[in-house]
């Protein structure tokens, strides 16, 4: 039985039940969802709970778990925002310090808000003009040693432009202090089904999470929270459900279901093709000039990072160029671009991308190297003091020493220059004004 939740869905439908139950529109409302709006069911008899799961639910994980070679795994409908909230309240208590890449996503911020948690920040090293970043070991470990109340470390790998961390060499950091580390690998779901395979959790994380709607064939919002501890798992299931809805998407869950089949018959073969061609298109975007992020063992073999500024191109000329070949980007900044490439791409596809790239026609280059260090801001008040605060919107140029309560990021690099509960002084008004941030919400 390789799809449980497809299988119960199913066993459902043909009995011809009268759905007295939730969801309103009865499986029937709309003709434009006419084949999908039957299996959005609920939590009966016979389509299992997601957070009490014992049947089709807790088969599907189950298989989940041995496919990415997990002590658990729990399917979540909330994206890898709700696996977040739930790895970090499973590993830390309110309070507690912890080490965090700098270079994390929105959500993982606002969860350790909502914990009360206290991070101490590693700024990752950037590529030229920011276009992507590792975390490097040795700066976990000098973080480690300032702080040795630090109770964890949290990073993200690969960045959104593809770009993996050492993430075995930290993981042994963690290890030797028996401390956990979680990784968010919401970009990284197809990477233990390319060779050589690569996942977190194989790598040694304690919790990890990842977005299978990102890069497999998933509805949005499917995702999955893989835990690497046996510790974790008895409060796993509860600790998701404080954060997640009471009413989980039965179609986001099939189709986590339905991948799972995926997996086991198609998925290698199409992600080593999608990788062979990408290949192929990097080259020539690196005989045009571009800027293509590597080596290739640490980065995404199926994403299309480009930095153009190296081809004198802006943003504004990139999009046109792009658009003007029939592609809309996942991310278009002014200095680089990502294309997520994959199998259920057509054939019409590839050859435009193919094509768009042949159509560049290389000026002297904008590229400014690897951005300058961003400068490290200090602590004022705490992440949840600053973003529960009352807080006020104000010109950059009113805000010296000020407290921050929001998250500003330019993109790229898309690592904050000022987080909440950082004291604003002069030296960052100077940074936030060169990557053209006007106004800031600061505590009042
Ligand atoms: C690095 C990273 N982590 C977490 C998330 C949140 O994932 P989701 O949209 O699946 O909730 C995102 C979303 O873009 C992301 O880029």
């Amino acid at each position: 039985m390789k799809t449980p939740i497809q299988t119960a869905l199913e066993q459902y439908l043909q009995k011809d039940l009268s759905r007295t139950h939730m969801p309103g529109h009865k499986g029937a409302a709309f003709d434009l969802l006419a084949p999908v709006l039957p299996y959005d069911l609920t939590e009966v008899q016979g389509t299992d709970s997601l957070y009490q799961a014992e049947e089709a639910i807790a088969e599907c994980e189950r298989q989940y778990s041995q496919l990415y070679g997990s002590k658990g795994t729990l399917l979540s409908a909330g994206g890898s925002t709700l696996c977040i909230q739930t790895m970090l309240a499973l590993a830390f208590l309110p309070g507690n310090e912890l080490i965090a890449g700098r270079n994390l996503h929105v959500s993982a911020v606002n969860a350790m808000a909502l914990l009360d948690l206290r991070p101490h920040w590693v700024y990752p090293r950037q590529n030229p003009d920011g276009i992507g970043s590792t975390l490097a070991p040795e700066d976990i470990e000098r973080a480690l040693v300032q702080h040795p109340n630090a109770k964890g470390v949290y990073l993200t790998s690969p960045d959104y432009f593809g770009v993996l961390s050492d993430v075995s060499a930290i993981s042994s950091l963690c290890r030797s202090r028996n401390i956990p580390l979680l990784v968010d690998n919401a970009h990284g779901a197809h990477l233990p089904f390319l060779a050589p395979p690569c996942h977190p959790i194989t790598q040694g994380a304690s919790l990890c999470c990842d977005s299978l709607h990102k890069t497999m064939p998933v509805i949005t919002g499917g995702a999955l929270l893989h835990i690497g501890e046996e510790k974790y798992l008895p409060h796993a299931k509860q600790t998701m459900s404080m954060f997640g809805s009471t009413s989980p998407s039965y179609l986001i869950m099939l189709s986590i279901d339905r991948a799972l089949d995926y997996i086991h018959t198609q998925c290698r073969q199409d992600l080593a093709q999608t990788a062979r061609r990408t290949a192929s298109l990097k080259a020539l975007a690196q005989q045009k000039g571009f800027f293509v992020p590597g080596p290739p063992h640490l980065c995404d073999p199926t994403r299309l990072t480009l930095g153009f500024a190296s081809v004198g191109y802006t943003g504004e000329q990139f999009g046109q160029h792009l658009r003007s070949h029939g592609i809309e980007p996942e991310y278009l900044s002014s200095v680089g671009c990502v294309l997520l490439m994959s199998s259920f791409l057509r054939e019409q596809d590839w050859a435009r991308v193919s094509q768009m790239l042949q159509n560049i026609h290389p000026k002297p280059s904008l590229s400014q190297g690897p951005p300058a260090p961003l400068p490290v801001a200090q602590s004022g008040i705490t992440l949840r003091e600053a973003i529960f605060s009352h807080s006020q919107l104000l010109p950059v140029k009113q805000c010296e020493n000020k407290i921050c309560a929001c998250v500003k990021s330019p993109c790229p690099p898309g690592i904050p220059i000022v987080m909440p509960g950082e004291r604003i002084e002069k030296n960052l008004i100077k940074t936030l004004k060169q990557y053209r941030i006007s106004f800031l919400n600061v505590v009042k």
